[in-house]
């Protein structure tokens, strides 16, 4: 039951009807007794209005501020405090209202580094990471924090160029077979792939082998084609939905200072996506 007391928390993007982030953080606190102290809630909210949703924010005391594409880096601006990973990654996805004071953080990395991290030491691990946008960011950053060799390779080189430049790693125009076989880790970071567009691949797979580990920042569908032609060539495969888990009990923990019930959220995601 929600009181006067409850605290609320709430995800914001353009689209966001499509967010997992509600139910699974909903069941979350219903699994850990904090179902009456929280609730967290959705609004699809335009990027030119994210200065008046902040305001917003402070004035109805909202406790947590999620962003998703296309605020995070938009929101910055108005914060009172960004955290210095979020600083250095340029987007902020999770916003925690510590009595009227903002504070920015970014959880999307820790998202992707924690399964990547679950399947061995990334130290020295050759990486291509395929894109160059905001998820890309947060990978690059992770990876790097890591000690992986980096490379990147994106649609706009240019784009890869400037991102490797800032993060200190490799970046190239095209991946051939050779380069692609010779990487530990491979991982889509652009919405290729992505419901409806099923049936694209970022790179080709055919000299994908069973040394490998390819993973997908796409959660919808939950298997992408990328993901399931690695799969067949034997490669170790990390679906999308891990890192939207990833991320996702890393907001929770900074949101409700309470450790998260990892295997309820992990349970949550998977009856949602049929998996
Ligand atoms: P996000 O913040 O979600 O990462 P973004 O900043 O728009 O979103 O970045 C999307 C990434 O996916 C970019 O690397 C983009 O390539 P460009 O830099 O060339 O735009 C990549 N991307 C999206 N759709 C693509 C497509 N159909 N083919 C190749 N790359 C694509």
């Amino acid at each position: 039951m929600k009181t006067a007391r409850t605290k609320i928390c709430l995800i914001i993007g353009d689209p966001v009807s499509h967010s997992l982030s509600p139910l699974m953080h909903n069941t979350a606190y219903e699994a850990v007794g904090l179902g009456e102290e929280f609730v967290y809630l959705a609004a699809q909210v335009k990027v030119e209005k994210i200065k008046e949703t902040v305001e917003a924010v402070r004035t109805l005391g909202i406790r947590g501020l999620t962003c998703t594409v296309p605020h995070k880096t938009a929101v910055i601006l108005y914060l009172d405090m960004v955290d210095e990973t979020a600083q250095k990654i340029g987007a902020v996805n999770t916003i925690v209202n510590d009595q009227g004071h903002l504070i920015g953080y970014n959880t999307d990395w820790i998202g992707a580094i924690t399964p990547l991290k679950q399947r061995g030491d990334l130290r020295g691990k050759n990486v291509l990471v395929i894109g160059a946008g905001g998820a890309a960011r947060a990978i690059v950053y992770g990876l790097m924090h890591e000690k992986a060799h980096v490379t990147i390779v994106n649609r706009t080189a240019e784009r890869a160029r400037a991102l490797a430049d800032e993060f200190h790693c490799l970046w190239i125009d095209n991946a051939s077979n050779d380069f692609i076989s010779s990487q530990d880790i491979i991982i889509n970071a652009t919405s290729i792939g992505m419901h409806p567009h099923i049936v694209e691949v970022p790179i080709q797979t055919c000299s994908i082998h069973r040394a490998q580990i390819l993973m997908d920042i796409v959660y919808v569908p939950h298997e992408t084609e990328f993901l399931r032609q690695g799969k067949s060539k034997g490669a170790t495969i990390i679906y999308g939905v891990e890192m939207l888990l990833h991320q996702g009990i890393a907001q929770f923990e900074l949101y409700t200072g309470v450790p998260a019930p990892v295997d309820t959220m992990s349970e949550t995601l998977k009856n949602a996506l049929h998996i």
